[in-house]
């Protein structure tokens, strides 16, 4: 029951590196985020099963849904937020060109090397067209921000990219989260935003691709989030 079509699942195996992996993210990255999010992982699970994905409102830190201006265009810092369970970070990116000027970003058709399947990225939302999101677990051994996150185009190492320090996973947000370089073999799974263009609010509410790394279902096999109405957002400081 993933919710979308693609079959190719993570095994058992895998499943359990990912969350042995986990404990040396968090330390490696000594950020108080990334250790929460492990104290949390290693909890047992509480299964949460939902019939379908949630449609949840994004929301600032201050209690508030968030606005175009509450994003920066290609933003060095790592903007997160849980979907559709808890301890599941999604990257939240607005993403313009090497000036910062917002870029749209076409809806594209992305393949997943190893399956050989394809899948429909949606595309950005928003004012102009320029928000994106995906998960930020990264699809090879599940490493988490800040170790995977993005660098902006004037970036000298990674321009445009998501990298993840932990073995070299590269990904391009800019055409479906689509892998650029492996050991990955699975782009990131493409987190579905919408956009009220009279409220200028943003909301999440599916995901499309490979399922999330570690999990055999999206919708199952962890807590859920504290509210049915919205999910928050969170900063950390890439690791580099
Ligand atoms: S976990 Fe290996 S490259 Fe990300």
């Amino acid at each position: 029951m993933n919710g979308k079509n693609d079959t190719d699942e993570p095994a058992d195996k895998d499943r359990r590196n990912f969350f042995k992996f986990l404990g040396v993210a968090a330390i490696a990255a000594g950020g108080i985020g990334a250790l929460r999010g492990v104290l949390e992982n290693v909890s047992p699970p509480i299964t949460a099963a939902f019939s379908s994905f949630p449609t949840l409102l994004l929301y600032s830190q201050s209690g508030k849904p968030i606005s175009t201006d509450d994003l920066t265009v290609n933003n060095a810092t790592i903007v997160l937020f849980d979907y559709p369970l808890q301890n599941e970070p999604n990257f939240l990116l607005r993403l313009g060109d090497s000036n910062n000027v917002d870029m749209a970003i076409e809806p594209t058709t992305v393949k997943i090397p190893a399956t050989g399947k394809t899948f429909k990225s949606p595309g950005g939302v928003g004012l102009h067209n320029s928000v994106v999101a995906s998960s930020a677990i990264c699809q090879h051994l599940g490493c988490i921000p800040p170790i995977i996150h993005f660098y902006p185009p004037s970036s000298p190492s990674y321009p445009g990219k998501i990298h993840c320090n932990c073995h070299g996973s590269t990904y391009d947000p800019y055409s479906g989260f689509s892998v650029v370089n492996g050991p990955t073999t699975h782009p990131l799974p493409n987190t579905v935003l919408s956009y009220d263009s009279a409220k200028d609010q943003y909301s999440v509410t599916s995901l499309v691709g490979p399922t999330i790394y570690g999990h055999s279902s999206d919708l199952s096999g962890g807590s859920q989030l504290p509210s049915s109405t919205y999910t928050e957002i969170t900063t950390l400081t890439p690791t580099s």
